[in-house]
């Protein structure tokens, strides 16, 4: 029996309508609350009015070191003690940043990894409650927060298990109004952080369960979702997987598509789901090549899961099909250059996620890869 650890958010509430209960949980952990949300706070203005004395703090894109600065100053500035993310994957990354600099202070170049001094962040956070409107990252229920230095072209996490929410309100009627595109790119990269994990020789029967889930729940929402927004139960299955995925990715480990995901993000901006779908059949066409008896097996697994063909190849054909329907571009359509590609898979080879891949990845290996995708 492999041995894991798990942790997760304080609390989970899944389900359509689940919403109605933000201001309770809200109420419960403080009395003068932070909300992060998107760039159109005029989306959830509804749902943000249920919530008492509380101060609104937008982060329009991708948060960057800059966002995330003016975020702890406006916590301070409010004197808040809770913090809440209302938004998509960037939103929640943002709040949980900010709800760890409001307590600790400093500079988030203090805390990140590999551009920052990577001290560890000491002091609880502010208690978050992470409100999910896409289905993708799961980050509802991960320990780190995604920051964007546009000074070094790079996307990098902030860590800390005190960064896990204390509720997660994971409800998919949030979902309805998100556009195809954003559907299409959420949803895949919930799947490949199903996948990842799965396949990975640091999957453990807790991570392993959730991973089954999950791709089943893609197998069956994702497309619908897509074709028809307004499916409640295609919606529903695509938001479980994407939670499933964050249980799984922050009790496991991801693997090569996510390595090259963060410094690519940096580089070339794109959105991280269109990303990490681009490059998921170099990576998994090269682990195929190159996987022991184990991955094979794996493989067959999730070929199975998404098919009901028990044949390592079956994921790949369902992927070709899906990644047609839903327009998923090349690396080339996103922005990547070829000048760019060799300092790319550097970072990607250094990168944490990379080693969880279930077969190594020398620097050579991943440039193929990247230039197998554009
Ligand atoms: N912390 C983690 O564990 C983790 C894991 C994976 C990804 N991430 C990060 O999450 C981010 C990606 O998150 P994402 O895929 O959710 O994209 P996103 O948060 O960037 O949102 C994509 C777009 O959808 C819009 N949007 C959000 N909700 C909407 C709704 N209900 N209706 C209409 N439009 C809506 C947003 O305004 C934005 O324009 C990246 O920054 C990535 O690095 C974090």
């Amino acid at each position: 029996m492999t041995a894991f650890t798990f942790a997760t958010a304080g609390r989970i509430a899944f389900g359509p309508g689940r919403s109605a209960e933000l201001a309770a949980a809200v109420a419960a952990l403080g009395s003068r609350p932070l909300v992060c949300t998107g760039s159109d706070p005029a989306r959830h203005a509804g749902l943000i009015a249920t919530i008492g004395n509380a101060a609104t703090f937008a982060v329009a894109g991708e948060p960057t070191l800059d966002i995330v600065r003016a975020g702890a100053e406006a916590a301070r500035a409010h004197g808040a003690d809770v913090v809440v993310g209302l938004g998509g994957g960037a939103v929640l990354d943002a709040a949980k940043i900010i709800a760890a600099l409001a307590t600790n202070g400093g500079d988030p170049l203090d805390y990140a990894e590999v551009i920052g001094r990577g001290l560890p962040l000491e002091v609880r956070s502010l208690p978050v409650v992470a409100v999910p409107t896409t289905a993708g990252t799961g980050s509802e229920v991960t320990a780190n927060g995604v920051v964007t230095s546009t000074e070094h072209r790079v996307k990098v996490s902030l860590r800390s298990a005190s960064m896990l929410p204390a509720v997660a309100i994971v409800d998919p009627e949030l979902t309805l109004a998100c556009p195809p595109a954003v559907t299409a790119h959420a949803g895949l990269d919930a799947l490949v952080q199903c996948i990842e994990p799965f396949v990975s020789p640091f999957a453990n029967p807790l991570t392993d369960g959730f991973c089954r889930e999950g791709i089943r729940r893609a197998a069956s929402g994702l497309l619908r979702a897509y074709a028809e927004p307004g499916d409640i139960e295609a919606r529903s299955d695509v938001s479980l997987c994407a939670l499933l995925s964050g249980l799984a990715l922050a009790n496991g480990k991801l693997g090569a598509a996510h390595g090259l995901a963060g410094p690519l993000g940096g580089q070339i901006g794109a959105p991280h789901g269109a990303i990490t779908a681009a490059v998921m059949v170099a990576v998994s066409e090269h682990n195929l090549a190159h996987a022991g008896q184990v991955a094979l097996a794996r493989y067959t697994e999730v070929g199975e899961l998404l098919t009901g063909r028990s044949d390592p190849r079956a994921f790949l054909d369902w992927w070709a099909q899906a990644a047609a329907e839903l327009g998923v571009p090349g690396l080339a359509s996103l922005g990547l250059e070829d000048a760019d590609i060799e300092p790319v898979a550097e970072a990607a080879s250094r990168a944490s996620s990379t080693k969880g891949n279930p077969v190594p990845m020398t620097t050579a290996d991943l440039a193929g890869i990247l230039r197998r995708s554009l």
